[in-house]
């Protein structure tokens, strides 16, 4: 990759995929390098300890592959360990790179979906745990009730190719419910894990009518959009031949049989150690 500066997108596996996905749809014209840590994923159900270490050393990865600009395309990542490490170590490690992630953005916009002003959001236990979502969105709409609630299977059925199945539909229900139960007003649901879009089908099938559901794909793309737009010293740094290379710290055979379904096309990828 020598003389290319990628933009590096991240995720603890598969689910930034669906991030990706929109990202290079709408910014066709950049190089981008994924890297799935699928071999220590799920992160969702683990400390704030073992998430920070673990996305720190992805993106120490990102810069040595040269990518001045680096996403976390997880909302988990995102919760735990965005403010650490652009405030403690990025001044550290490379002052002039920017990490970004997909909480801010998400909460900045989610004032346009709703009018009752009763929001869910949706998210592994990290996330949920973590309270960026209503602290984020608070900065933006101090009137929009937020309410949370982790959905640990829900990945585990993605991850394991069990999204269309009998078993997705009984756990998809099974968290609607809980929610609506505790909240019958939310009229819109933020998918605040970049793995649940696999499952909008069964989601919307289970919600009551006038919900609207939604994922960060676009928004985290145009944020982005908009970002480069606001930055042009970054945006002069990335190179744009329309690349895009694919990485796991698991079985690449593995990652491309699952990925195609997530990115929505052929997936290559290779296999690195962080
Ligand atoms: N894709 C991650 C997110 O957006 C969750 C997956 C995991 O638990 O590793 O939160």
């Amino acid at each position: 990759m020598s003389g290319q500066q990628p933009i590096g997108v991240f995720d603890s596996g598969y689910g930034g995929l669906t991030v990706f996905r929109a990202v290079a749809d709408l910014l066709p014209q950049y190089d981008y390098i994924y890297l799935g840590d699928n071999a220590r994923a799920p992160y969702g159900n683990r400390s704030y300890e073992t998430v920070y270490q673990y996305t720190l050393e992805c993106v120490q990865w990102f810069f040595d592959q040269g990518c001045p600009l680096v996403i976390l395309a997880c909302n988990t990542a995102s919760a735990k360990t965005l403010r650490t490490i652009q405030q403690k170590n990025l001044p550290q490690l490379a002052p002039d790179n920017r990490v970004l992630g997909v909480i801010r953005p998400t909460a900045e916009v989610v004032g346009a979906y709703t009018k009752s002003r009763s929001v869910a959001v949706l998210g592994t236990k990290g996330t949920v745990q973590s309270g960026s979502y209503e602290i984020e969105i608070r900065k933006f709409f101090p009137d929009i009730k937020v309410h949370q609630l982790a959905c640990p299977l829900w990945v585990p059925l993605v991850e394991n190719g069990e999204y269309g199945s009998e078993g997705a539909d009984y756990f998809v229900k099974k968290y609607l419910d809980e929610l609506f139960r505790q909240a019958p007003d939310i009229d819109t649901i933020l998918l605040a894990c970049t793995h649940y879009p696999l499952l909008l089908d069964k989601i919307k099938k289970y919600l009551p009518t006038g919900v609207t559901v939604v994922s960060q794909g676009e928004i985290v793309a145009q944020s982005l959009a908009d970002y480069l737009y606001r930055h042009p010293e970054m945006e002069s740094r990335i190179s744009m031949q329309g690349g895009k290379r694919f990485y796991t710290t698991d079985d690449p055979a593995e990652f491309d049989s699952h990925a195609t379904i997530f990115f929505g096309d052929k997936v290559r990828s290779e296999h690195v150690h962080v």
